[in-house]
């Protein structure tokens, strides 16, 4: 119980720190060309490794942009990319992405893995969060349909502790997954429908 007081209080928490003012989502579209080599030219990427980022909750994504920008996340291939830009620019980038209709990717997925993924997503209350149909809110990202190498490589990231975290829920999250209930859950949350 104490658990779900926690993430109610966390996302009010958030709610109250929301990047002000909302973004133009046709400046974002002008500004978007740059990034649709790996992004797509929607937001839904093909690339294996690289997210979608169409539908995701302009609040998330517009956070994401900041910390790579501050250094707080990090990525080699994403940082260059948005080192140099203002804050109307995150703005306007993070309501164009959120205003796309969101694609699942098309990665295969297994049908055993993602049966044994559905019941953890529930006793991990990763939908208390991430929502039921797991597809995002507020500073909590979209997971369905959302590419499976990635989804990996993120929740991998946060047990270890080598990627960043906006308020630590995910790396505390993580912790009591094992690498087994990893692999499940991505099959889950890779095959749930990114399509509204
Ligand atoms: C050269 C390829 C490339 C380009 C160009 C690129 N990105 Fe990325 N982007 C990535 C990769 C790879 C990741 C995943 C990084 C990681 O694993 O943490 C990423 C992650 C992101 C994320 C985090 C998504 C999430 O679900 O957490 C956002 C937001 C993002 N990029 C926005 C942009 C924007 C906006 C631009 C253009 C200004 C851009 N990217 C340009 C490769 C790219
Ligand atoms: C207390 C709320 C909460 C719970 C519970 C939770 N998440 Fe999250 N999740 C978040 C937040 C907030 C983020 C964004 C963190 C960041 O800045 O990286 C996130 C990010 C993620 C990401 C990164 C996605 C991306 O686009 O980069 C994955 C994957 C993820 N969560 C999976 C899960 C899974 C699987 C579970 C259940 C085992 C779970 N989450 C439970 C709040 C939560």
């Amino acid at each position: 119980m104490m658990r779900t007081f926690l993430i109610v209080a966390l996302l009010s928490t958030l709610a109250a720190a929301a990047p002000a003012a909302a973004g133009d989502v046709e400046a974002g579209r002008r500004k978007a060309e740059r990034c649709a080599a790996c992004h797509g030219a929607d937001g839904n990427s093909t690339l294996s490794g690289t997210p979608s980022l169409a539908g995701m909750g302009a609040f998330y994504t517009h956070w994401q942009l900041i910390m790579f920008r501050d250094g707080r996340r990090r990525d080699p291939q994403m940082t260059p990319f948005v080192q140099n830009l203002t804050d109307e620019d995150l703005g306007d980038l993070a309501a164009y992405y959120a205003a796309q209709a969101p694609r699942s990717r098309t990665a295969a997925t297994s049908s055993s893995r993602a049966a044994a993924g559905r019941p953890l997503a529930l006793s991990n209350h990763c939908t208390s969060c991430h929502g039921p149909a797991l597809m995002g809110q507020l500073q909590v990202p979209r997971l369905a349909g959302q590419d499976l190498d990635y989804l990996v490589k993120r929740l991998r990231g946060y047990k270890a502790k080598t990627t960043s975290d906006l308020d630590g829920m995910m790396t505390m999250v993580a912790q009591s997954l094992s690498d087994e209930d990893v692999e499940n859950l991505v099959h889950f949350l890779a095959s749930m429908p990114a399509e509204r």
